[in-house]
């Protein structure tokens, strides 16, 4: 988009108006005030200034434009939100490409689906009973109107009739799986009398279904809508649409393992909870969390299937890099059952007195049930604790080898780290290390913009540099993205590739990449330079290499010679590039 536009949108688009329809503001001289909606606070310091037309919270910083405003109380891409705002204000933007959502009819037919079965569960007889069960369950009107929740009646084809009336597709109805057709060639509705739980996707749209039996002797509990073109389980997380809101101002998502913990939790106040939907965490889903909080609070179930579960899902999301902490439930319940029993006052407490980190929680998992005299028991729980912290910092080591070496009743000294085959070692750096000097970065991302212009250069630049070259994991990821991107199409289109970036890598696309004036000004990058970047690229990962070699040769005993060896041709061809 242009420069010239996007201050057209902003000039059009009065601040104070935006503002006021998510933080009730109240003026203040020149200014409005307002609470801050991106961090918690008592008193106001969201301050508006209708004569620059900027917001900005004066405690925590957040705000600016009325399309950045936008784009983060709304966690969308600028793109995204100088479109929208664009609109309002009557403003045309010529699209290259009319960017649409390819899969929008299926959005709007599920959104129908959803719509009808809450319809249904007021509205109908036998709704009445699914909402006598949701009451008891001590559901009221607005929760049950918050989660969207709903009935689907027991007829048979009950929402098929209403879909074809409104003219909907079969073939749509049936790849959503919402409608199935039996061998007799009919049709008839997945769902029969079942508490119905729309699932969304993190833009909002209904892309699933869930619904739970009424009948406590139906084997199966849930049914899920199948996998579909928009409804992918890993890829998704319960009410994390919804919770956007709490989890901005709170920092931290609550991850569940239930939809009933979901939402006891919500009606105790505790309002930032997803929930996987009866799979174990994945990557992606995981990748979702960090793309909106720095810090989750796992709260499986507290029996052994739950405790099995959460540390499953420590390290793939520690791998994300968040703070990851856990809520011990007493008593083997989970949450929803806590709530029932104890209420919310204690069910809040919880969360003070019952959270442990992720290493406190691993330590008493591992040792729990295991007798530290016998033999095999003291080996498996040797292994388990030196396995969590082999690649932890020296503190939390030291802390952990102290507490074991105690456990177990043995010097500290005779735990000994097994060396991790070759193949393991982290070649990459950390991405919270600086970069290593400022002209290795900016090669890096120099290259990438070559990629972004180019299919053919980018296939040269690959030619030469592993994924694994680039320093910073983003830009790596980002690399790989233009690579399958590539696959695909034989010209990059810009709206249509950052579409598919996560929100991570799409906010590091926009506020590190595309603004660099290198890009925005679309200076050309020759052939000589490009190589000269690759060099660079390369250079930077052979000092990597030799900082990690250094410092395995300078702390470990009986290092082998390949390494020595190594170290040593590096240094020379270092010397040579010179
Ligand atoms: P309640 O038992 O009503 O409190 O529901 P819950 O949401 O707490 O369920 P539970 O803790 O038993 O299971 C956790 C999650 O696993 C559920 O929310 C579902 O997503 C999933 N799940 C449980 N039972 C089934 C099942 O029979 N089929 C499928 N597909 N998923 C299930
Ligand atoms: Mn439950």
């Amino acid at each position: 988009m242009e420069e010239k536009l996007i201050q057209e949108i902003n000039e059009k688009t009065p601040i104070v108006d935006l503002v006021s329809e998510f933080v009730s503001l109240s003026k203040r001289g020149k200014n409005y005030m307002g609470l801050c909606p991106f961090h918690q606070e008592k008193t106001p310091s969201f301050s508006v200034s209708p004569e620059k037309n900027i917001a900005k919270c004066m405690s925590c910083g957040e705000g600016g434009t009325p399309i950045n405003f936008y784009r983060k109380i709304k966690n969308i891409s600028f793109e995204e939100a100088a479109t929208a705002l664009a609109e309002r204000a009557g403003i045309k933007i010529k699209t290259q490409k009319q960017k649409s959502d390819p899969n929008q009819h299926y959005y709007k037919l599920m959104n129908e689906v959803a719509n009808f079965y809450q319809f249904n569960l007021k509205n109908s007889e036998k709704g009445q009973e699914a909402l006598k069960y949701l009451y008891q369950r001590q559901m009221d009107d607005d929760l049950i109107l918050h989660f969207k929740m709903g009935y689907a009646p027991s007829h048979g084809d009950t929402l098929y009739q209403v879909l074809k009336d409104k003219k909907y597709s079969v073939s749509d109805m049936i790849a959503l799986g919402v409608v199935k057709q039996s061998d007799d060639g009919s049709y008839y509705d997945l769902f029969s009398d079942r508490v119905i739980f729309p699932i969304t996707n993190p833009k909002g749209d209904v892309v699933g279904l869930s619904g739970r039996t009424l009948n406590p002797k139906d084997q199966v509990k849930y049914i899920n809508s199948p996998e579909t073109v928009i409804f992918k389980k890993g890829f998704l997380l319960y009410h994390l649409y919804e919770a956007l809101s709490e989890i901005r101002v709170s920092k931290q998502v609550i991850l569940y393992e239930g939809f009933f913990d979901v939402i006891s939790s919500y009606a105790a106040g505790v309002k930032n909870g997803v929930a996987t939907m009866g799979t174990a965490l994945t990557k992606n889903q995981s990748n979702l969390i960090k793309s909106v909080a720095p810090s989750v609070i796992i709260a499986y179930d507290g029996d052994a299937a739950g405790q099995k579960a959460t540390d499953h899902a420590i390290p793939i999301l520690e791998k994300e890099r968040l703070k990851v902490e856990v809520l011990t439930i007493p008593e083997q319940m989970d949450p929803d059952d806590f709530i029932k029993s104890y209420g919310p006052e204690q069910y809040e407490m919880l969360f003070g007195e019952y959270t442990v980190d992720a290493y406190a929680f691993r330590y008493t998992y591992y040792k729990q049930g295991k007798n530290l005299s016998d033999a095999n028991d003291m080996k498996a729980f040797r292994r388990l604790v030196m396995s969590m912290i082999q690649n932890s910092d020296a503190s939390i080591k030291g802390f952990y080898l102290q507490k074991l070496a105690h456990d177990l009743n043995i010097p500290v000294e005779s735990l000994e780290f097994k060396r991790q085959p070759e193949r393991q070692e982290p070649i990459l750096p950390k991405p919270e290390r600086p970069m290593m000097l400022d002209k290795y970065a900016k090669a890096e991302r120099y290259l990438i913009f070559t990629m972004l212009r180019s299919k053919k250069a980018s296939d040269q630049i690959m030619k030469h540099l592993k994924q694994t070259d680039f320093a910073e994991t983003i830009t790596a990821s980002i690399r790989l993205k233009i690579e399958s991107y590539y696959e695909e199409h034989s010209d990059m289109d810009l709206n249509q590739f950052l579409d598919q970036l996560s929100t991570e890598q799409r906010t590091h696309m926009e506020t590190q990449l595309l603004s660099d004036m290198f890009w925005t000004n679309q200076i050309e990058i020759s052939e000589p330079e490009m190589e000269g970047y690759i060099q660079l690229v390369k250079e930077a990962n052979m000092k990597r290499r030799l900082e990690y070699l250094r410092e395995k040769i300078n702390n470990e005993d009986n290092v082998s010679d390949i390494l020595i060896t190594e170290r040593d041709q590096i240094i020379v061809s270092l010397k040579h590039k010179k």
